[in-house]
């Protein structure tokens, strides 16, 4: 969509604007530093811009730092409008704090830009290294969907109940090569599914790249038992983001984090001049704008490996020995090494609609090749959601007992930059991190505690080898 309607000179037009944002012709009416911090329509990126590979990966990567980096202005579309009585929960008439209109907190509208709370490429540093697209903080922990947080101990179990869910940010490099590991399984996952539908009764495995979702059978009419599915939603697409495994695709996730966040709604969620959270902005994030997006977070830095001394090396066997691997797989493989990117995406055949793509053996993703035309990914996961136990569980009241244990293994890559650990970053350290293990972790965690201090030690200096890129996004920042 491109946002080239003309646009006269009166105030009429910001109130009526169909034409996605603001016009240079406009500045001239705005008092400095209130205009859109995107800057003018004419200036923003679209989707027929990038679409067929006509816009160059840097190009796009730089469109796609501003949309990650920018602190957005009330004129950009930042923020939410009225109340809406109907659906007081969701992005676009969630209420107010104090309703001053920008801020609410433990509900989304927490921050002015995504930087904001990924922003840490190494915690291990005193003071912490910042950086465009690393972890969070505790202070940038999310809190979604509270109802409720029993700051008084009402309930006087000696602790503030919270009821929705406490969750912190994890870092984004290397998410492309996740995503096309997870393209792939998808397919594979479906291509099982239509073979189970042809062999009625037959029982299919559902295997792929040496991760098992447990198997599925079809009855003559073709439906399909899910009932012994696995760690995987029961339509078999691998959606490996968020700590919950939830979204196939970072542009998914995207989409999410821009409206609850920040108040900034994709064109693509709520459609082409509508203003659906009444804040007197229209088209606030482009369609290009998203793919720009999409493409700079899956296009950074990969994590990388210090070298292993003979510290280390025992304490990656002893990883293996005990069964630290069976969920932290330290790699998975792709077929290909392009990733292509679709719009509009449809989960379930991830090569529907694509319209740029992106060899990731290339900078500044450079992923490692296997020698056989794909990737190796070293993220130490296995991408399959495990139940840790009731300890570790949220308590999120939209979710069932058995979804709040649930969690998608953690890539271990960069981990030793990344501290506060876990979901709600309750463990400090990695040690902590280990021993909070429950649930389907619960004999691996009972091994780790048992050993010596010196063996414990051989684990934790091998996952203090697991870091960060050094200077990511460097080649946009300069
Ligand atoms: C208030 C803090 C906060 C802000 C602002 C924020 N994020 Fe996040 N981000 C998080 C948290 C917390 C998670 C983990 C969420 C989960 O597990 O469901 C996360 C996870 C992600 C993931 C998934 C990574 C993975 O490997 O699972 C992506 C992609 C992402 N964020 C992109 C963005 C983008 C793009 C923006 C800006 C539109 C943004 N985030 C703004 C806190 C934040
Ligand atoms: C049954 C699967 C499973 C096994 C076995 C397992 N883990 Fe985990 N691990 C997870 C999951 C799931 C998480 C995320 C939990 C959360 O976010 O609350 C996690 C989180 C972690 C984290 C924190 C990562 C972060 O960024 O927050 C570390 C460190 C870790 N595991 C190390 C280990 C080690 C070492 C072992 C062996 C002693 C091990 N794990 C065994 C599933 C497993």
């Amino acid at each position: 969509m491109g946002f080239n309607s003309p646009i006269g000179g009166s105030w009429r037009v910001l109130a009526v604007c169909i034409c996605g944002g603001y016009s240079a012709s406009l500045a001239a009416q705005t008092v400095a530093g209130s205009e859109p911090a995107l800057g003018s329509s004419e200036s923003r990126i679209t989707q027929n811009e990038i679409a067929g590979n006509a816009m160059p990966l840097a190009d796009v990567r730089q469109a796609g730092l501003k949309m990650f980096a920018t602190q957005f202005r009330k004129s950009d579309g930042f923020g939410d409008g009225s109340l809406n009585p109907a659906n007081t929960v969701d992005p676009g008439g969630r209420p107010m704090l104090q309703n001053n209109g920008t801020f609410l907190r433990v509900n989304g509208l927490d921050a002015q830009s995504c930087l904001d709370c990924h922003t840490v490429v190494s915690n291990d540093t005193m003071p912490f290294t910042p950086g465009v697209g690393g972890a969070g903080n505790l202070s940038n922990t999310a809190m979604f969907k509270t109802k409720a947080i029993d700051v008084e101990d009402q309930a006087g179990n000696s602790y503030a109940s919270f009821d929705g869910r406490l969750i912190n940010p994890l870092a984004l490099f290397g998410t492309g090569g996740v995503q096309l590991l997870a393209r792939e399984m998808t397919r594979k996952l479906q291509q099982l599914r239509q073979q189970a539908i042809d062999n009625p009764g037959m029982t299919v495995q559902l295997d792929t790249k040496g991760v098992s979702f447990g198997s599925i059978v079809a009855d003559a009419l073709g439906q399909v038992d899910t009932s012994n599915v696995e760690g995987i939603d029961d339509d078999l697409v691998l959606r490996p983001f968020g700590r919950k495994g939830e979204f196939a695709s970072v542009r998914e996730f995207d989409v999410g984090a821009l409206m609850f966040h920040l108040g900034m709604q994709p064109v693509e969620a709520v459609g082409a001049n509508v203003d659906d959270d009444n804040d007197g902005v229209v088209n606030e994030v482009g369609v290009g704008e998203l793919s720009a997006l999409e493409i700079f977070v899956t296009t950074q830095d990969t994590p990388r490996q210090l070298p292993m001394d003979a510290q280390a090396n025992s304490g990656f066997r002893r990883f293996n020995e005990i069964g630290c691997s069976d969920c932290h797989r330290p790699f998975l493989q792709t077929w290909n090494s392009v990733l292509e990117y679709s719009f509009p995406e449809v989960p379930a055949e991830p090569t529907r609609n694509t319209f740029y793509s992106v060899d990731l053996t290339l900078a500044p993703a450079a992923f490692e090749t296997n020698g056989r035309g794909g990737l190796m990914v070293r993220l130490f996961s296995d991408l399959k959601r495990h139940d840790m136990g009731p300890e570790l569980a949220e308590s999120f009241h939209d979710a069932t007992d058995q979804q709040n244990r649930e969690f998608i293994t953690a890539k271990l890559w960069g981990v030793a930059d990344t501290a506060p650990y876990l979901h709600d970053g309750r463990a400090l350290t990695l040690n902590d991190a280990i021993l909070l293990h429950g649930g389907e972790a619960a004999t691996v965690r009972d091994t780790y505690a048992a050993l010596s201090t010196w063996q414990k030690n051989q684990i934790i200096a091998f996952l203090r080898t697991l870091r960060n890129p050094v200077s990511p996004n460097a080649d946009v920042l300069n």
